[in-house]
Order: C-alpha cells, then structure tokens, then sequence
C-alpha cells in the first residue's frame, strides 16, 4: 500500500485490528515502516494480517478491564496508540437498555481510556513524546438515528481526548480524535447497499458519497505523524462535510 509517512523506528499499538478501518491503518502503518502491535478478540484474521504485515498480533477483548491492564503491563515502550476497537448496538432511543448502553460505553469509551492510560504511563516513564488517536465518529458531533448508546460513547472517547490532551501535553504526548462518517468497511457495504437507505444518508454529505477506509487511515497516520506536532485535543471530522452544516 502507497503511503506518505515515514515511521520506522516508532513501535505503536493499534486496537481494532482485525477488520475495517483498524485493519487499514496497520496496512499502512506497516508499509510506512512502524512496528506495530494489533489487537482485536478475532485469532484467525489478526494471524492473516500479521502474515500480511508483518505485524505482531495481540488477542485483547478491551471491553473487559481485567484482560487490558494483564495484557499492557507487560507490553511498553509505545510511541503511539490508535484506539479504534467499536462497536455500534442501534436502536430506537425509547428502546435503550441499560445492558445495551453499558456494552457500548465499555467497548468504545472505558476502554480507550484505560488503554491510553497504560501507553501514556510508559510514554512518560521513558521520557518519550509521543500521539494517541482516538476513532470517534460524527455520532459524537451530531444527532443520528437510532444511535443514542453509540453518539453518547463517541461524545465520551471526545471528552476523554480533551481530557488526555490537556494531562499529557506537558509530557509532550499529543492526544486527538478522528470523527468519520459512514466508511466503506465490509459491513457498511452490505448495510448502506440498499439505495432507499443510502441516498438519504448521501444528501446530508456535500461530498455526496461515504468514506473509504485508506481515507480515515491516512489522517489517522497523519495525526500519529510529526506533520501535526501542533495539534492536540482536536476532534477531527473525516465527512466530506456532513458536520459543516
Ligand atoms: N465504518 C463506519 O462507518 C464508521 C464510522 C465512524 C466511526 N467508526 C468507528 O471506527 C472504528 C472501527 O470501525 P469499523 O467500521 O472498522 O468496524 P469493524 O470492521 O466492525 O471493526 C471493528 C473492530 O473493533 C474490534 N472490536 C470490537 N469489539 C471489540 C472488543 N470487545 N475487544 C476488542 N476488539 C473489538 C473488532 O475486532 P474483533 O471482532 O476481532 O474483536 C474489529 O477489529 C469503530 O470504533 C467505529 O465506531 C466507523
């Protein structure tokens, strides 16, 4: 895969590797030249992506606390982290349960902020500067239907970037989100293939079409790149404009 950064040498640790948008920035990630640990709970395409990549695998399931503080606290030494792990559990706002919201706020929110606080430790023992991105979504900026638990959870891993951002700065980590529209994952094909569904969703988008994962990964690896080194606490729409309006 073609990419414009440069990270060897950096050692970074993506969640959500194993499918969609975290797949993608390991693809280019690696051929960019970083050393990158990819976790997901999926064993078989974590060990199809290390074949690919060359990238170390790491069966994690971050919705469960216990499992992350065993499977960080013997890893360290991160330059920089991607929290992408989600999932999305939709339903109309009336029908939320508190078994459905709790899921989501552990899986997309607790998480990220669990994670990010073991790499930070390491980053701040060893001295090193470093950059977390947090994949947000435009849920987090906007209203969308049927989407409470999830907009509440990515307005959450928002909140815990202008948190980290404003504790780590002086550390000189940098902590951002990465806020993108429907992205053209294998299974947002199949959910956003039939038209009566998609050409709505479309019209709120001045760009008129969703995105391609290369195109959330590629300001994803800019934001774990020196070309930001000013940009810290920013929530970073990736919608061709749906949130401009
Ligand atoms: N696609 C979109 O339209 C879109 C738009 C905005 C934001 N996003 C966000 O982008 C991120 C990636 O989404 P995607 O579209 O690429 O989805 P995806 O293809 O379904 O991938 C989700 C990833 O999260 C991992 N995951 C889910 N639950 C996990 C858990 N409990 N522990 C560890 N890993 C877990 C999955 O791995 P395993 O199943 O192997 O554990 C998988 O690697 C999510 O945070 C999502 O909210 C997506």
């Amino acid at each position: 895969m073609k990419t414009t950064f440069d990270f060897s040498g950096s050692s970074i640790l993506v969640t959500g590797a194993s499918s969609g948008i975290g797949r993608a920035t390991v693809e280019l990630l690696c051929a960019s030249g970083a050393s990158v640990v990819a976790a997901a709970r999926n064993v078989n395409e974590l060990a199809r992506l290390a074949e690919e990549t060359g990238c170390e695998p790491l069966t994690l399931d971050v919705g469960d606390p216990v499992a992350i503080d065993e499977a960080l606290t013997e890893l360290d030494g991160f330059d920089g982290l991607v929290n992408c792990a989600g999932v999305a559990l939709l339903e109309r706002a009336i029908d939320t349960t508190a078994a459905s919201f709790d899921r989501v706020m552990a899986v997309n929110a607790r998480s990220a902020a669990l994670i990010s606080g073991h790499v930070a430790r390491g980053m701040i023992a060893a001295k090193r500067p470093g950059s977390i991105v947090n994949v947000s979504s435009q849920a987090g900026l906007a209203a969308l239907d049927d989407h409470l638990s999830y907009s509440a959870s990515k307005a959450a891993m928002d909140a815990i970037t202008r948190a980290l951002c404003i504790e780590l700065g002086p550390h000189g980590i940098r902590v951002n989100s990465v806020n993108p529209t429907v992205t053209l994952t294998p299974m947002a094909e199949l959910a956003w293939s039939d038209p009566v569904k998609r050409e709505p969703a479309l019209k709120g988008i001045p760009l008129r079409r969703f995105a391609q994962p290369h195109e959330v990964a590629e300001p994803i690896l800019y934001l774990l790149s020196d070309a930001s080194s000013m940009i810290s606490g920013v929530s970073l729409p990736i919608d061709g404009g749906y949130t401009a309006r």
